[in-house]
């Protein structure tokens, strides 16, 4: 039986097959490639010292799933596949909610197609929108102010109904915060193909002078130095929470959903800082007006997973800074 992960070439989607792998767990990786490098399969085969089953797939292609699911049993499926610019999902809703929404449905069609029913999706914590409850659970409520924000809580109320629908299915939903920090052989990590959006990435990009400098947006919001605070979470954390939700899901009937974070909260000042104490480079840096959408303070109330996953983040933000650093030292323009 097999483990399929769908976007698995990507950041996040490879961190989690060398954490499967590690467990001897056997998977295939799906991935049009579209936001990815398949230069990340060569990493993938290094570390891990296996052979992962690749194939360029993309979700929409309904004949090439199909033959997936023909030809291999897949017990789980882990889902990731889909865009997730926030500032790209509001130029250009049309390609979100097609790619993000109509891919799923695809998937989930060929799933049941093939009494597939066990899936983990990836969303995020953008669907909880603007809310100063903090930290946010996940009974907050759910109010995503973007294209993207707003496709992930679709695929979540798909998953519901689906689950309501038949008894034989099983999801999980893993709500990810800002997820930051590289496997620690610096062969695989963060590479956005083009400027970051992201802070982090922002910030090594400046670090390697492949930027000039960190425009800091906004130092007038209400916390303690006027900086953004979010809930930075080492993508290795990340993955390894995935593995302990394939694990809980196991012989259950369930349909859960869980808040992935650390429950600390970082300013932007206080990531650069630890990123410049760890790297031992200056990260120059100007205050610019604030970016449309950012909200104050957001950090997870990730109880829950800790409880029913006994999911425990290992690494501190010192870690995510200094593997970060390392990936972008030893891959100054990615992955050529
Ligand atoms: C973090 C902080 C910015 C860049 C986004 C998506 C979310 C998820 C994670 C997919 C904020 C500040 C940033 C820069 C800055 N992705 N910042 N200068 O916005 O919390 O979340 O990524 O699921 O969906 O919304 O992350 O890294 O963009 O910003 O000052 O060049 O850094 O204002 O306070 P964000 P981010």
């Amino acid at each position: 039986m097999y483990v399929l992960v769908t976007g698995g070439i990507g950041y996040i989607g490879s961190h989690i097959v060398l954490e499967l792998m590690k467990l001897d767990i056997k998977v295939i990786i799906i991935d049009n490639l579209s936001n990815s490098s398949i230069k990340v399969l060569d990493r993938i085969i290094i570390i891990s010292n296996k052979i992962p089953l690749f194939f360029n797939i993309d979700i929409n292609d309904e004949n090439k799933l199909d033959w997936l699911f023909l030809n291999y049993k897949i017990s789980t499926v882990i889902h990731l596949a889909g865009f997730k610019s926030v500032g790209d999902s509001v130029k250009n809703p049309i390609n979100y909610y097609h790619n993000n929404i109509g891919g799923t449905i695809t998937l989930l069609t060929v799933m049941k197609k093939y009494n597939v029913y066990d899936i983990i999706f990836s969303s995020s914590a953008t669907v909880y929108g603007v809310t100063k409850l903090m930290p946010i659970s996940e009974k907050c409520a759910l109010n995503p102010i973007n294209p993207y924000g707003k496709t992930k809580l679709y695929i979540e109320n798909l998953l519901l109904d689906i689950f309501k629908s038949n008894i034989q299915w099983n999801v999980i939903i893993l709500r990810y915060f800002n997820p930051v920090g590289a496997h620690k052989s610096g062969l695989i990590g963060d590479n956005p193909s083009l400027i970051p959006n992201n802070l982090m990435p922002y910030i090594t990009q400046v670090a390697v002078k492949k930027l000039e400098k960190l425009f800091i947006y906004g130092k007038d919001y209400n916390t303690k130095d006027g900086t953004g605070i979010r809930d930075y979470i080492h993508v290795v954390d990340l993955a390894v929470g995935h593995v302990k939700a394939l694990f809980y899901m196991q012989n259950k009937h369930i349909c859960e959903i869980f808040n992935l974070g650390t429950g600390i909260g970082y300013s932007v000042l206080e990531l650069v800082k630890t990123f410049e104490a760890v790297s031992g480079v200056k990260i120059n840096f100007t205050f610019v007006d604030r970016r449309a959408g950012d909200l104050d303070i957001i950090y997870a109330d990730s109880s829950l997973a800790r409880e029913k996953l006994e999911f425990h983040p290992q690494f501190n933000l010192d870690d995510m800074c200094t593997d970060s650093w390392i990936f972008q030292k030893n891959n100054p323009d990615g992955y050529l």
